[in-house]
């Protein structure tokens, strides 16, 4: 396979690059491309070092793959011309997700929808992504009605611009100086932020619509309602969800445990003790998700709340992109 990264030098296009050779994707070659400024820019990948490429029309030409990990606005620009040029694209960035002909994958859960004479796929909302991996046998172990979820999402959902932003606004809090906030809406040290992306006409935001919008269409399951409120926290990479999950009849919370444990990409973390409940930090630069606080709701019937811990980068972005790119590797050969 001939893979290329485009926003190669971004928190997740680095990621990918890291993947690849963690899981011996066994490539021929590998094209790294950025923005202007870090054209010329060297990357090591196992021991080439790889030198970062500006993108021209002509740049995709001899790629199989190709990840696009630098906005809505390059992807808009680029992927039509890639997917021309015969490449499948694997996209991070939202542009394409709703689109009634380009799959929405998650790997674990709808891989099934990646069809070889397909050449654009997205990859899902990082929250969607995290929150489904703990939804999805939950799901096929019972009907469910309805989602509460509320997010608690890392400044690497942000880039490199937001993690760089939290940690140099946190050092001027601390020496009491001002900061002047540019990625997040507000000073996001000792902070947090109940809002993320633009508002929408019904007053959520347009983070708090993909959890609806997305998962209906990986879940291929029009009914289910999932109700949100995303809020960015000073936290570098891992998201963690509180999800409130209504089911149509009684649910046992042993069964809930069991299916939680058999589903691939996650573990659960309270089983035997609730005192092990997981952090960020625990899911932090690992490939699983992890579970925890699995409880009945007192306050409602047929209901469970859970909390469910992942490393946004990895399985909310870069690794699922590069699970998708090994499931198309395996088709087309
Ligand atoms: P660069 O590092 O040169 O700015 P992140 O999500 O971590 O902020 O990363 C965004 C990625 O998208 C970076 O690799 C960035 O490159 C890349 N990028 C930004 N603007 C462009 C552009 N106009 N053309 C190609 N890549 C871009």
């Amino acid at each position: 396979m001939r893979i290329g990264i485009v926003g190669a030098t971004g928190a997740v296009g680095q990621e990918i690059i890291t993947l690849l050779s963690e899981r011996n994707f066994n490539l021929e070659s590998i094209r790294l491309f950025a923005s202007p400024k870090s054209v010329g820019k060297k990357i090591k990948y196992l021991k080439e070092n790889l030198i970062v490429e500006k993108i021209k029309q002509n740049s995709f030409k001899d790629l199989d793959i190709l990840f696009f990990s630098a906005g809505s606005s390059i992807s808009k620009k680029y992927a039509k011309i890639a997917q021309k040029n015969g490449c499948y694209v694997i996209d991070n960035s939202s542009a394409f997700r709703l689109n009634k002909n380009v799959p929405l994958v998650v790997p674990e859960i709808n891989s099934e929808t990646l069809k070889t004479n397909t050449r654009l796929i997205s990859n899902p909302n990082c929250t969607t992504i995290i929150s489904l991996m703990a939804i999805k046998p939950l799901m096929d172990l019972c009907e469910i009605k309805r989602v509460v979820a509320t997010s608690f999402q890392s400044v690497s959902g942000a880039g490199n611009t937001g993690i760089d932003e939290l940690i140099k606004d946190t050092k001027a809090a601390i020496h009491k100086k001002k900061f002047k906030n540019k990625v997040f809406d507000r000073n996001i040290s000792f902070n947090v932020i109940p809002k993320i992306g633009d508002f929408e006409s019904n007053l959520f935001t347009q983070e708090e619509m993909k959890l609806q919008n997305e998962s209906r269409k990986i879940l291929s399951n029009k009914r289910i309602n999932l109700t949100a409120t995303t809020v960015r926290v000073p936290v570098i990479r891992s998201h963690s969800i509180s999800l409130n999950i209504e089911f149509t009849r009684k649910v046992n919370l042993k069964n809930i445990i069991n299916a939680l444990k058999e589903f691939k990409g996650i573990k659960v973390q309270d089983d035997l003790d609730p005192n092990l409940y997981p952090t960020p930090h625990d899911s932090s630069n690992i490939d699983d998700c992890i579970a925890g606080r699995i409880r009945i709701d007192y306050s409602q019937k047929n209901t469970i709340s859970l909390w469910v811990v992942g490393d946004q980068i990895r399985k909310g972005a870069a690794l699922n992109a590069v699970q998708i790119a090994e499931a198309l590797r395996d088709k087309i050969r």
